[in-house]
């Protein structure tokens, strides 16, 4: 059973069943996960989900539940970034302090009201869903794209827009990549959102270690998951 929080309007089509929305914090997962017999749990949330995978640890311990973390290696900064590492959003945007400049922010649509404490900007904004409210910010131009974006539309679409400087999250992986590659073709700046510290657990970094993990389960004779399936 694939979750997904409810943030998009049509998400992909997946090949295992789905369900949409919140659980109810972790009182409310606890319950779900009983009521399901779910036996094992993996958090294949963003790096920036905290609060779930927070939930996730604490609802897999309420029960008992094995869980593992399906995650992506962090960006690195390579020869020719030229990355400011910052902590949070709110640094983000203190970091945009300035003159005006034409501000990429690749951020999704849930923070970017943080933005409007830098007016002066004028905010180019990629996002899945064309936004049902108007952002708060005075300048800005919405584009409409899921991705996955490649090196030659990233860097036309800077070039297009004139854009002086990105502010991306570090999510890693390859689908968002292709914007940071770009930025150092043409020698952009980036404002790094580095990754919310979360709690410790079992990670790996690939589907297929994910199924081995399953599989390991199905296998193990005392495993809750041989005693029920997965
Ligand atoms: N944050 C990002 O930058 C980002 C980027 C791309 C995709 N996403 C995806 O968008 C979703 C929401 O992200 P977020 O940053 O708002 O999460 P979050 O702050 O960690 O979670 C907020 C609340 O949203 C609900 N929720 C989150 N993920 C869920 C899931 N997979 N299934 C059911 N409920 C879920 C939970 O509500 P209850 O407490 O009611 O259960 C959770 O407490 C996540 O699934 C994440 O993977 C996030």
């Amino acid at each position: 059973m694939l979750s997904y929080a409810g943030r998009v309007a049509q998400p992909k089509a997946q090949p295992i069943a789905v369900r949409v929305g919140g659980f109810g914090g972790v009182d409310g997962l606890v319950r779900h996960l009983r009521e399901a017999q779910v036996t094992h749990v993996v958090d294949a949330t963003h790096p920036f989900a905290a609060r779930m995978s927070a939930n996730a640890v604490a609802a897999c311990a309420a029960c008992g539940l094995p869980l593992l973390a399906l995650t992506r290696p962090a960006w690195q900064a390579g020869p020719g970034d030229r990355w400011q590492t910052v902590p949070d959003l709110p640094a983000a945007v203190a970091a945009l302090s300035g003159p005006p400049q034409r501000v990429m922010l690749a951020l999704g649509r849930m923070h970017l009201s943080a933005f409007a404490a830098q007016p002066q900007h004028h905010y180019i904004l990629r996002l899945v869903d064309l936004p049902e409210v108007r952002p708060p910010l005075p300048q800005h131009t919405v584009i409409v794209s899921r991705g996955p974006f490649d090196l030659e539309g990233d860097i036309a679409l800077l070039r297009a827009q004139r854009v002086d400087v990105l502010v991306c999250k570090n999510a890693g992986g390859a689908g968002a990549e292709a914007k940071l590659h770009a930025a150092r073709e043409l020698e952009l700046p980036i404002v790094m959102v580095a990754r919310p510290p979360l709690a410790a657990r079992q990670e790996v970094t690939r589907v297929a270690e994910v199924l081995l993990w399953l599989e390991a389960a199905h296998h193990a004779p005392t495993s809750r998951g041989a005693e029920r399936g997965v």
